[in-house]
């Protein structure tokens, strides 16, 4: 891989011990992915936030790099914790979790990170241009940022997405690359899409049925962000498709040539199986949504839905802290919480220790939910649209 002269500095170490570890990672990755340069990068997103997920080992390897002095280039953004790092207490996290939970925000604070934790930065604040390379990790962020936005990502690992914040660039190949990023199956859609966890239900079973490649879907009409965004986290959780696009809506889909490509059909009934496939649990415990993060149309959605209505057992739906606090000035917040809700900031049901907080069911509207639950929180699911888990919590 060409390296500059400025490039290969870091590697002697003339640049400190962090950037030339970090920067011997980038070129690693670069050669095993047959990378000619490296790129500049807009905006990183890290991964491998939570205490769940990192454990001590992750703990001390940030603070170790915090204390040498590290500090990140460009704009980057954090994916979610495992609490909500100002109502942790209330919702009954663990205060040991906790107390790890703020040493590694702190860590990351200290390098230059925005601390704040979410899956969705494109609604809070780190939102990048068409065409613009960025290293991402979330690979519903990555999903939506290339899909949606048209900007270029690899699914970043943590370390790596670090390093690209650290360094300011990553190995130009993959996605970056416009050769590899063109469709290699048409999806062709007949079925009534109209709850968000519709389009979960399409993105897991499409996302198993394609694995890595590039769907190019026909047949969806109008569908809005929000409702793009689970596609594409259902896509990425039960495949890993990290790009995809939707005639008519997404940019370049209606330049691509899509001669000769093999075709899939989804219909109602593949969308009924998936659902039952899903559908593990009898009766939640708790129900989650937000997943991914949610936006104020999807928590004004959810305040409509129970204003003046007492929930009989747990509801929260998991944001960004931005959005939370927008909806507070809009009322949602009170309005939920008066019905006995939650708006859950900087964490997701999947990273946060809800397994130990007692929840052995939780119902979610979410495909990626449904599909990570089991394994990553021993939860039985129930995986169904809002209004019927809304219904079902105010029995
Ligand atoms: Fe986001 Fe957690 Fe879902 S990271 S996409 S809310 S599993």
């Amino acid at each position: 891989m060409y390296l500059t002269k400025d490039e290969e500095k870091i590697l002697e170490g003339e640049k400190g011990e962090v950037l030339e570890r970090m920067f011997r990672l980038l070129t690693r990755l670069g050669d095993i992915y047959g990378a000619d340069k490296m790129i500049p990068v807009g905006s990183v997103q890290v991964a491998g936030v939570s205490f769940k997920s990192i454990g001590d080992p992750g703990l001390e390897f940030l603070e170790d790099f915090a204390g040498k002095g590290a500090k990140v280039q460009v704009l980057t953004y954090l994916n979610p914790a495992g609490m909500d790092l100002e109502d942790w207490d209330k919702l009954g996290f663990p205060k040991e979790f906790a107390e790890k939970q703020t040493r590694i925000m702190n860590a990351f604070k200290k390098m230059g990170i925005v601390v704040t934790s979410t899956c969705t930065p494109y609604l809070a604040g780190n939102l990048p241009r068409f065409r613009e390379h960025i290293a991402w990790s979330e690979s519903s962020a990555v999903s939506f940022a290339n899909s949606v936005i048209g900007a270029r990502t690899n699914r970043e690992g943590g370390p790596s997405a670090l390093a690209a914040a650290l360094c300011g660039v990553t190995p130009n190949y993959g996605l970056h690359l416009d050769e590899n990023r063109k469709p290699s199956v048409v999806i062709n859609v007949d079925a009534d899409l109209k709850y968000n966890s519709n389009y979960g239900a399409l993105g897991y079973h499409v996302g198993k049925q394609v694995k890595k490649a590039i769907p190019l879907f026909k047949g969806l009409s109008n569908a809005n962000t929000d409702q793009l965004k689970a596609l594409g986290a259902a896509m990425a959780a039960s495949g890993a498709v990290a790009l995809y696009y939707v005639e008519d809506q997404t940019p370049e889909a209606n330049q691509q040539d899509i001669n000769g490509l093999e075709t899939i059909d989804v219909g109602e009934k593949n969308l009924d199986e998936t659902y039952e496939k899903l559908n593990t649990g009898k009766e939640p415990d708790i129900v989650i949504m937000g997943c991914p993060h949610a936006s104020l149309r999807e928590i004004s959605t959810l305040a409509d839905k129970v204003e003046g209505k007492n929930l009989t057992k747990p509801v929260w739906i998991c944001t960004s802290r931005m959005v939370k606090e927008a909806a507070q000035r809009m009322g949602f917040n009170d309005t939920i919480e008066k019905a006995g809700g939650k708006i859950v900031a900087d964490t997701c049901c999947v990273v946060s220790p809800i397994e130990e907080m007692g929840y052995k069911t939780t119902g979610v509207n979410s495909g990626k939910a449904a599909n990570y639950l089991p394994g990553f929180c021993k939860q039985e699911v129930i995986f169904r649209d809002i209004d019927i888990l809304i219904q079902g919590a105010l029995k």
